[in-house]
């Protein structure tokens, strides 16, 4: 680990905001930190947090968690979230897998997935953040009414998800397949990531998808 990442990682276990899906009493230390009642809205694979940090911004009354794998990028929005004195954001270091060991049954309000990898290769289609299996996981966690929100410039990941979304007789919302190029768009669409902004630099169309079970 190079010294710039290893002060980040050392840096990142004192802040209050973020939490470690192993942590043993990771529940408790949730409601502990944004000491309310209010609900979760989650931003999986959330990378540098955009959406987290955000929402968090725009709607004090709700909790907003980003969960991501890799420290050093959650390490970017945790920060930001902190230096702007945003108490409604945190985040988690975890596998997506995972959630059902922290999370209980209806206690997530909405989910955000933004621009997760393809993964291409057969095998790794499990991985993907809109399979089956890792739709089991939301269901097990999400409102009955709660809605799911994906986002990506791959055209194959797209097109997997609406197939994924239509044979288990899922309800679309919303469906665009070029955000930037419409007018009206939701707040959802509008927010950019880390990595919308580098496709939308490439010229790339970016498609969205907004679904409830
Ligand atoms: C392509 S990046 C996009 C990051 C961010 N959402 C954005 O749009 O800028 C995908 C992110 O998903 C995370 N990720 C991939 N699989 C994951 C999993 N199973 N659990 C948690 N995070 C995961 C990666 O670590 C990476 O940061």
């Amino acid at each position: 680990m190079g010294r710039t990442k290893l002060k980040k990682f050392i840096e990142l276990k004192s802040f209050p905001n973020v939490f470690d899906q192993e942590q043993e009493m990771i529940s408790a230390n949730l409601k502990k930190y944004f000491a309310n009642k209010n609900s979760y809205t989650l931003e999986v694979g959330c990378g540098e947090g955009d959406y987290t940090v955000n929402l968090a911004k725009q709607f004090s009354d709700r909790n907003f968690i980003g969960i991501d794998i890799k420290q050093a990028r959650l390490y970017v929005g945790a920060k930001k979230a902190l230096e702007n004195n945003i108490n409604n954001a945190a985040f988690i270091s975890a596998r997506v897998e995972k959630l059902t060991d922290v999370f209980k049954e209806n206690e997530v309000e909405e989910i955000y997935i933004p621009f997760p990898e393809p993964h291409v290769r057969r095998r790794s289609i499990p991985r993907r953040l809109v399979s089956p299996e890792m739709l089991n996981v939301y269901k097990n966690i999400l409102r009955s009414d709660g809605r799911i929100h994906f986002k990506t410039d791959d055209r194959d990941l797209f097109q997997y998800s609406l197939e994924v979304i239509s044979k288990a007789g899922l309800t679309i919302i919303k469906q665009n397949s070029d955000v930037h190029s419409q007018e009206n768009l939701t707040l959802a669409e509008t927010i950019t990531t880390r990595y919308e902004r580098y496709y939308k630099r490439e010229g790339r169309k970016i498609h969205y998808v907004c679904f409830r079970f």
